[in-house]
């Protein structure tokens, strides 16, 4: 019985291995490790792919987070209104600045934050909006920008998980005035190690941010606030130069799977397959279904049993934390996601024998009774 785990990128490392050797060597036999010619040459072509001015990059997704609010000028008594259905580190990088959440419910069709919501949340304090493309699918930008322009905010995406999609054919991250990415290796573009970028057009904002991720100096010793030790090392901007040479097929390679396992899905009665909205390319960093009738842990349990990983991403919604215990929101779209979504398998080198593998168990544990029915408002 094969194991199929949710990620692996050890066949990622093989197909590569000739260049990844000759441009680590490269780095080694430089001596340059930190902010050298990698880091300036990852920053230009990132920049050109994504289409925008500036690229800077920085130590991981947080930080690009963080240090994208800070020089946007979000800081103490600024309220950020974002998705509560996101990994920590959104709201994480809010608060590490000073200001104050405000989570909005998620568009169950896509789990990313239901625009509709956004405006009733605006206070005179709001200054600004954390859109998130979770799993790799586009936010509603028009609605947002839109919203943002009509009430003079500033819009930072959470470009964490979606390298290389695009709404309205222009790239996501570059949709607002700051992109934020993560290079986490799990990502559409991982690193192999932590890494992350920020992406903008505004010659300020990246001035800002390339005197925050240096302790706040523009002029080595010359600092001029509290800034951070945030810099992208040589080793992980040589690697992420020669995967960014490959991400437009990798991505693509994504969206095949996804649409194998949507296809399988639509024979289905047991489970409810990711849609794509209009006028987005989505990057399916996740695939994620959503079981109905609370069989979600038992259809994880039977797979798992089968050899096949699953994830939940993520079983409680931020305002539900530990964390904001005190927050009195009730967010029914995304506490019920949470119970009820479950990732599969996807990576780019996923084969064929796997993904029937894959298909096959999910036909099996679907067909063991497990039958949800469709959602009520759907
Ligand atoms: C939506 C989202 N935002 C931010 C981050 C933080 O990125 P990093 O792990 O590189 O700090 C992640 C990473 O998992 C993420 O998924």
């Amino acid at each position: 019985m094969p194991k199929i785990p949710v990620f692996d990128p050890s066949q990622e490392v093989d197909h590569l291995w000739q260049e990844l050797n000759s441009s680590i060597q490269g780095v080694l036999k430089s001596g340059r490790f930190i902010m050298g010619p990698n880091v300036a040459l990852l920053e230009t072509e990132i920049a050109a792919y994504m289409d925008s001015k500036y690229a800077i990059s920085v130590n991981s997704g947080t930080d690009a987070l963080v240090i994208g609010l800070r020089a946007l000028g979000v800081g103490p008594g600024d309220e950020v209104i974002t998705t509560t259905f996101t990994f920590f580190a959104t709201s994480e990088a809010i608060c590490q600045v000073g200001a104050t959440p405000v989570f909005v419910d998620i568009d169950p069709d896509t789990y990313n934050l239901d625009v509709i919501q956004i405006e009733s949340k605006i206070t005179s304090k709001t200054k600004a909006i954390i859109p998130v493309h979770l799993y790799g699918q586009p936010c509603r930008m028009d609605v947002v920008c839109d919203l943002a322009r009509r009430h003079n905010l500033f819009v930072l995406e959470d470009v964490a998980q979606a390298f290389g999609a695009s709404y309205k054919g222009k790239k996501v991250g570059t949709l607002g005035h700051v992109g934020a990415f993560s290079f986490f290796p799990s990502k559409n573009l991982g690193a192999y190690g932590d890494g992350g970028i920020i992406v903008t057009d505004d010659e300020s904002v990246a001035n800002s941010a390339r005197m925050l991720r240096t302790h706040g100096a523009k002029k080595k010793y010359f600092n001029e606030c509290i800034g951070y030790n945030s810099r992208l090392d040589e080793l992980q901007a040589s690697i992420l130069r020669v995967k960014l040479k490959h991400i437009d097929a990798w991505n693509e390679n994504r969206r095949a799977i996804a649409k194998r396992y949507t296809c399988f899905l639509e024979t289905q009665v047991g489970a409810i397959a990711p849609i794509e909205i209009s006028d987005t390319h989505c990057v399916y960093h996740q695939y994620t279904i959503r079981l109905l009738n609370s069989q979600r842990d038992k259809v994880k349990l039977q797979l798992e049993k089968l050899g096949i990983g699953s994830m939940v991403y993520y079983p409680v919604p931020n305002h539900k934390l530990p964390y904001f215990k005190g927050l009195k929101n009730i967010l029914p779209e995304a506490e019920r996601a949470g119970v009820e979504v479950l990732s599969l398998p996807i990576w780019p080198f996923l084969d064929r024998t796997k993904q029937n593998y894959v298909i096959e168990g999910l036909s099996r544990v679907l067909g063991r009774g497990v039958k949800p029915q469709p959602l009520a408002n759907h």
